[in-house]
């Protein structure tokens, strides 16, 4: 079967410092690949390279066997790969329902029928200040986000998707 989205012999890094060099893997639909490894070993730089910020040294990254090489990460996100950022993940001074919808102007609440019947206390939760969620409502808000722009989304993130 040919994986949604596969990676093979990545190596990237920054300037001269390849920090991630020759790792391979594969996500098929409705799968979770976990990539683990200590502080500073290259997970949160191989998550810029899949998602298109930064340019792969060498190997390749193929979205149904489409080569992604030269799609910039804007394009990814259309294509339905989404980086679920670990850190700063909402924007806390503003509601939740205006973190949903702030690249969203149509303000269609039909885009997050799925993540509200996943994640109902965002429903409960939408005029109230993302600030004041706890860490981990924050990442739920974070990935229902990205589950509005497209479906099905396959979410990429480093230590975002264990909270
Ligand atoms: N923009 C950068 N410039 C220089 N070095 C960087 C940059 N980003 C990350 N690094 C270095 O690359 C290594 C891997 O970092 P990172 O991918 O953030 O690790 P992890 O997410 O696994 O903790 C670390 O040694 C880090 O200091
Ligand atoms: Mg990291």
């Amino acid at each position: 079967m040919m994986g949604a989205f596969a990676f093979e012999q990545v190596v990237c890094g920054s300037g001269d410092t390849m920090v991630v060099r020759g790792i391979s893997g594969r996500v098929d639909p409705g799968r979770v690949l976990g990539v683990l490894g200590r502080n500073g070993v290259g997970k949160t730089t191989l998550m810029r390279a899949l998602s298109g910020f930064l340019p792969l040294a060498g190997g390749r990254a193929t979205w149904q066997g489409r080569d992604l090489a030269g799609v910039e990460s804007h394009r990814r996100l259309g294509l339905g790969i989404a980086y679920a950022l670990q850190e700063n993940v909402v924007f806390g001074e503003l509601s939740v329902a205006d973190n949903l919808w702030l690249h969203l102007p149509d303000r269609n609440p039909a885009r997050y029928a799925d993540a509200f019947a996943k994640f109902p206390l965002l429903v409960k939760r939408l005029t109230q200040r993302s600030g004041n969620l706890s860490g981990g409502e924050r990442k739920l808000l974070s990935f229902a986000r990205s589950l509005g722009l497209a479906a099905p989304m396959t979410l990429i993130g480093a230590g975002a998707l264990g909270t």
